[in-house]
């Protein structure tokens, strides 16, 4: 079971991220809670998880499957002096904070999907739902929204699952202590936004694109009814991603579902 008490006194002194935290037993969406927060003034830093969801979420309007105690579901609260456009940068800083803390944990070799994906062999182990409240030229928050499969086994996936998802249980074998992942992971998204805030994106941009199985492939994304194909070149300064088109030309892409195309 999560303890905030135990939480926050296992992070080193002064973290920005984790600087208050709360334990739900249950809750419809951590997302929501944060959101509550942020309008209530809280600042930036506070971290909430939940036990268990009812409504968990996940990107274009999906059912996120929130298994009680046995993943880490969880958000964080961020008041990032940045232009919504660029706010991308953020889920780029957790995925990388994730594989960190993922390897650190379990030594697991996971790998980035962009751009929100955390898998390994190609199944998915966690996911990233970033939501903003702002303004055209202003962000006032962002909710960073986390869900890990942790301690999960086979039966704790509904039947569609079953072949695109999976624990890290499942992968390596044994059980993972959730209180040692959370704080690590929240311990490499800390250290991430700090070099954001130095102008250090590039860093951290690095890192991602090192570990995205992504990069480099010949990939079809979908973005509502439209389709784009061409081969996932890199990211640019705002975490988008540069897709060379089947014409030469150079596709900003800045969300949509991504498929892997076999190449010839
Ligand atoms: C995705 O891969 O589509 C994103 C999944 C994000 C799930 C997490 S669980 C904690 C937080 N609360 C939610 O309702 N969603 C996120």
């Amino acid at each position: 079971v999560l303890h905030a008490d135990d939480l926050v006194s296992r992070l080193r002194e002064k973290p920005v991220i984790g600087r208050e935290i709360k334990v739900f037993k249950e809750t419809t969406s951590t997302n929501d809670v944060v959101g509550r927060l942020a309008r209530d003034g809280v600042p930036e830093g506070a971290v909430v998880f939940s036990e268990s969801q009812t409504k968990g979420r996940g990107r274009l309007g999906r059912c996120w499957v929130s298994a009680p105690g046995k993943g880490l579901w969880f958000s964080v609260l961020l008041r990032p002096d940045m232009l919504p456009s660029e706010v991308t940068r953020l889920t780029i800083m957790v995925g990388a904070a994730l594989v960190a803390g993922i390897q650190r944990e379990t030594h697991l070799p996971v790998d980035i999907k962009w751009p929100n994906d955390i898998c390994f062999e190609g199944r998915k182990i966690a996911g990233i739902l970033t939501e903003l409240n702002a303004e055209l030229d202003h962000v006032n928050y962002v909710v960073l929204g986390i869900g890990i499969n942790v301690n999960m086994v086979a039966s704790d996936f509904p039947p569609e699952l079953k072949h695109s998802a999976t624990s890290l249980f499942l992968e390596t074998g044994h059980f993972v202590p959730r209180a040692d992942l959370a704080t690590t992971i929240l311990r490499e998204i800390d250290v991430r936004y700090r070099q954001l805030n130095s102008n250090d994106f590039d860093q951290v941009a690095d890192e991602w694109q090192h570990h995205c199985s992504t990069i480099g492939k010949e990939i079809s994304v979908r973005m509502g009814d439209q389709m784009i194909q061409g081969r996932a070149e890199s990211l640019d300064s705002d975490g988008a991603l540069l897709l060379r088109g089947e014409h030469g030309q150079l596709e900003r892409i800045i969300g949509g579902d991504v498929t892997l195309r076999a190449s010839g």
